[in-house]
């Protein structure tokens, strides 16, 4: 049976599972349940000075029939006083010694810094995360993402924490910013014992239309906010890859972004993070989403004849490479399974305007089923992802398995191409259609190839 047992740097936890920093954190009622649901481990609603809220603060993105795709807010931390979260610290960790309870902490001088290390330390929490993150609000005031964009500010402030820390130390780093590695190694130098990715991206998640506002609206006027959910994973995972491939992030780490399934959480260990947080799904699905989340993982893992975290962790990073080390002799094309096709024509026109012209249709009006027309499929994929019939469009190997060159090897070997005209380059044999035709007002039924 797989054990979750989980070790993020000495704080552990009884599985991989722990809510992010934010509304679902906001209280120990809340965390108690949470844990009483099945949750691993907690980051607490950031603590500082008790600050106001504004009223409306979320806005959301859907995306035709799902709701909250994309998930905005303009809140900050919190606005409970620190007296009552400490005492709730305590409470929890009292009822669930096994558990993760993590202080997320911001504030702004040095002797603040020490002294909320202090109390929440003595509260019993089992270690801090650092919001240097949250992009709205607190960042005018040279809080959150103003330090997490600054890579020396964010290193000496972590250095002050670790003058007085007894309990480990995670950064919280912001994406807004253009190389995550940066603040990344500066949390390294500056002695934090992980790291913690992705905060929210800064965002407009929409506009109201009639009165021109952008959401959401308060009293009439609003602000960017910080966006997540299932929209933001891919940018979480690829900042979650570059930390865990770079020599000097030689720290654990905890993904953020998205996680709302045991198969985000998979992915995000298998491209290098000890334990994942999850907001967004919380606020959505609530607590009991966690029962899915521990299931899947472990029938995942047993399946795999996985026993622990550790067998898995990272084991997609070894096959992330640059585009130069990629086979260019790999050749893919698309293949139509006649007999699942529907007939509805999409992947026609995906490739028809947005891809190569590699497919044709036959003619016969009571035979709406398209074909591939191999000499032109890049195989890039689109058709097969467009096709609402899953595996009707698969993706079949034409070359002969046995060569591999790369860009970086043809630029050692002298034979990149130098010119636009250059045979090289490989564009003087690929064939498209004459541009006029494009004006005909039958579509094209059959192509000619050059002979
Ligand atoms: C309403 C809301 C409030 C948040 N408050 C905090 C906060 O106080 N401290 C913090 O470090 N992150 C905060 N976050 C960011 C989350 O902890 C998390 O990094 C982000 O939402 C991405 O994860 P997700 O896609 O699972 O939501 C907040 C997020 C939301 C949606
Ligand atoms: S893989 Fe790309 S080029 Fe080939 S048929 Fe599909 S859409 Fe067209
Ligand atoms: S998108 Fe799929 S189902 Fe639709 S015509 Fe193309 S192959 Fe057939």
């Amino acid at each position: 049976m797989a054990n979750l047992h989980t070790n993020l740097a000495g704080i552990k936890s009884p599985n991989p599972f722990w809510l992010a920093s934010a509304p679902p954190t906001n209280s120990g009622y809340q965390i108690m349940k949470a844990f009483d649901a099945g949750w691993g481990g907690a980051v607490w609603k950031t603590l500082g000075v008790p600050v106001v809220n504004v009223s409306s603060r979320y806005g959301a993105l859907n995306y035709r029939d799902t709701r909250m795709m994309g998930f905005s807010n303009i809140e900050l931390i919190t606005d409970r006083p620190l007296r009552d979260n400490l005492r709730e610290i305590e409470e929890v960790k009292k009822r669930f010694p096994d558990h993760a309870v993590i202080a997320s902490l911001m504030v702004e001088t040095k002797e603040e810094w020490h002294q909320l290390m202090r109390d929440v330390t003595n509260a019993g929490a089992d270690g801090v995360e650092l919001n240097f993150g949250c992009p709205h609000g607190m960042c005018e005031r040279g809080m959150g993402s103003a330090v997490g964009q600054e890579p020396k500010v964010l290193k000496t402030i972590v250095s002050w924490v670790k003058e007085v820390a007894t309990i480990p130390v995670i950064v919280k780093l912001t994406p807004n910013i253009s190389d995550i590695t940066r603040p990344a190694v500066a949390a390294v130098e500056g002695g934090g014992d992980a790291i913690s990715l992705i905060n929210t991206i800064q965002s407009i998640v929409g506009v109201d239309i009639d009165n021109f506002v952008p959401y959401p609206l308060v009293d009439g006027k609003s602000t960017n906010g910080g966006y997540c959910g299932p929209a933001v994973k891919p940018i979480a995972m690829n900042m979650l890859k570059n930390c865990a491939q770079h020599p000097q992030v030689n720290i654990p780490i905890s993904g953020i972004g998205g996680i709302e399934n045991w198969r985000d959480a998979v992915e995000f260990i298998l491209l290098g993070a000890t334990s994942v947080q999850v907001c967004t799904a919380a606020m959505h699905y609530g607590f009991g989403i966690i029962r899915e989340m521990i299931a899947g993982l472990e029938s995942y893992m047993d399946d795999k004849g996985f026993k622990t975290l550790d067998d898995f962790r990272g084991k997609a990073l070894g096959n992330v490479k640059h585009w130069e080390d990629l086979n260019l002799k790999y050749k893919v094309v698309a293949s139509i399974n006649e007999d699942k096709c529907i007939g509805c024509q999409l992947c026609y026109t995906a490739c028809e305007d947005g891809a190569h012209q590699a497919i044709g249709l036959s003619g016969d009006m009571l035979n709406r089923k398209p074909h591939i027309i191999e000499e032109n499929c890049v195989g890039c994929n689109l058709c097969s992802l467009v096709c609402p019939v899953e595996e009707c469009i698969t993706m079949e190997r034409r070359d002969s398995g046995k060569e591999n060159l790369t860009w970086k090897e043809r630029t050692l070997a002298g034979s990149i191409p130098k010119t636009f005209n250059d045979d090289l380059a490989g564009g003087l044999h690929h064939w498209v259609p004459e541009p006029e035709e494009a004006l005909k007002k039958v579509k094209p039924l059959h192509y000619k190839y050059p002979s």
